[in-house]
């Protein structure tokens, strides 16, 4: 074997192993989904529950949203379409917290796992969403169930947006407190 094709074995070899003690840290959950969140049609899973209408006549759209709130109740998925396998929910509030120059929304909600390995546990996210930016940032400030103390973040990417009705991709990294404070 040339010495070129035995390094290139080894450093595969390195790179294997890197990444199954990545993926066997026990105290870190790597998850990703797709979240729907459906404004438009007859089923809607998010609705706007206070604050001016959205089509209030203000000056700049922006302005005009701001202070609205909407309520959700959005299915997640584990592949973009919707009638892929279901596996919880995100509950929650979102409002729109910006004034001027962007979309932000604040985000609080909790996503409860309905199906999958991670079954009956949730985790919750508060943060600040500007929505225009291609990938946003959110932090995890706990959970339930295999999520008990959990802490982490999630990164949300747009992926596809029509009629008002947005498919948002989720990565999200838990990191688990292992000392069980409830012993
Ligand atoms: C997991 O966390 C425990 C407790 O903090 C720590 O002792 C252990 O080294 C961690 N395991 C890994 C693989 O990092
Ligand atoms: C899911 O919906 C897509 C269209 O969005 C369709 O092409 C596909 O056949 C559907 N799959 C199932 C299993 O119903
Ligand atoms: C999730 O857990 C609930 C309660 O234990 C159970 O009834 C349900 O069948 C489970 N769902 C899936 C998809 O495993
Ligand atoms: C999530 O991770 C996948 C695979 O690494 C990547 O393709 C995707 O762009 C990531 N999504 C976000 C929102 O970061």
């Amino acid at each position: 074997m040339a010495v070129s094709s035995k390094i290139l074995v080894i450093s595969m070899a390195i790179l294997v192993a890197v990444c199954s003690t990545e993926a066997l840290d026990p105290n870190v959950t790597r998850i990703q989904f797709y979240m729907h969140d459906i404004v438009s049609g007859p089923n809607p899973t998010a609705i706007q529950v206070a604050g001016r209408q959205t089509n209030y006549a203000g000056t700049d759209p922006i302005a005009a949203m701001f202070g609205s709130v909407f309520m959700m109740d959005n299915p997640l998925t584990v592949t973009p379409e919707l009638n892929s396998t279901l596996i919880g929910r995100a509950q929650g509030i979102y409002a729109m917290s910006a004034q001027q120059n962007e979309f932000s929304l604040l985000m609080t909600l909790t996503f409860g796992m309905t199906g999958g390995q991670y079954n009956g546990s949730s985790f919750s996210v508060v943060g600040r969403n500007p929505i225009m930016n291609e990938v946003r940032e959110m932090p995890v400030v706990g959970g339930t169930g295999i999520f008990r103390l959990v802490r982490g973040y999630c990164l949300a990417r747009t992926f596809s947006f029509r009629n008002m009705d947005a498919v948002i991709g989720y990565n999200v990294t838990l990191i688990h407190d292992l000392y069980d404070y409830s012993r």
